[in-house]
């Protein structure tokens, strides 16, 4: 699913280097896993969170109520759904908010000038050619601070980065890098996205990135980042 800060195009880096210890029937968990692009490509026992009620509700519908969305919707359809959302069922809100300019939730119809391109066919498929990925996965939706995690888990977190959020909630990093640490110290193997991280944690790989993820950038050329992966140094 084309989704805002999405992993899609570092999962093959990633996954090998998170999966790497993996042991037979050991949890793998992500308390920020968004448009799931890191997480359809892992086998066994998986746990999807996200803070994100309607997009959970979506995956939900999805994966475990048989639900086909719709080909297309259209752009009056998707004001009236932007703007009265308590009337209609939240994986619905979360479908049509999420096919937006970036996979930023409800950021503008999308519409190709010459007509060529058909977003919402192209939607559909995405999400419908993850579902059978996601079969069996546990999903749950509240802050990553409340989630029961099973014992000595791979955690791959994929928070919202610090001075590019754009999401809803303000997201506190420093009560994050702390839940980090405490995880570590709980016997998790614990791996985290993002640009930079406090001194107590290592780097393990980066690579350059283009990104359009800042709100700010939207119009602007694509700027130069570095993404990380970061494990803490106990
Ligand atoms: C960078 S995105 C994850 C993208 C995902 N890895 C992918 O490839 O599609 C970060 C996610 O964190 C979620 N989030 C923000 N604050 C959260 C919190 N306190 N607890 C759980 N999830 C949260 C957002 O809703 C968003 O989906």
């Amino acid at each position: 699913m084309k989704y805002m800060g999405s992993k899609a195009r570092f999962a093959k880096d990633l996954l090998p280097i998170i999966t790497k210890d993996r042991l037979p029937n050991q949890a793998y968990v992500e308390p920020f896993a968004g448009g799931m692009n890191m997480i359809d490509k892992v086998n066994g026992i998986r746990m999807a969170n996200d803070q994100h009620q309607e997009l959970m509700a979506m995956w939900h519908a999805l994966i475990y109520e048989n639900w086909d969305p719709p080909q297309t919707i259209s752009e009056a359809k998707y004001k009236h759904i932007k703007y009265n959302q308590s009337e209609y069922p939240k994986h619905l809100v979360a479908y049509v908010g999420f096919n937006s300019f970036g996979g930023k939730w409800f950021a503008g119809y999308r519409r190709d000038k010459e007509g060529k391109r058909d977003y919402w066919g192209e939607h559909y498929r995405n999400i419908t050619k993850q579902v059978p990925k996601l079969e069996g996965i546990i999903l749950s939706s509240q802050s990553y601070l409340d989630l029961d995690i099973p014992d000595e888990s791979i955690i791959y977190c994929d928070p919202p980065y610090a001075k590019t959020t754009a999401y809803r909630d303000g997201f506190n990093h420093h009560t994050f890098w702390e839940w980090c640490r405490q995880q570590a110290q709980k016997g998790h193997q614990i791996f985290i996205s993002e640009y930079s991280a406090p001194p107590d944690f290592k780097c393990i790989w980066e690579k350059d990135a283009k990104t359009t993820f800042s709100w700010h950038a939207d119009h602007l050329e694509a700027k130069l980042a570095v993404e990380r992966l970061f494990v803490y140094a106990i």
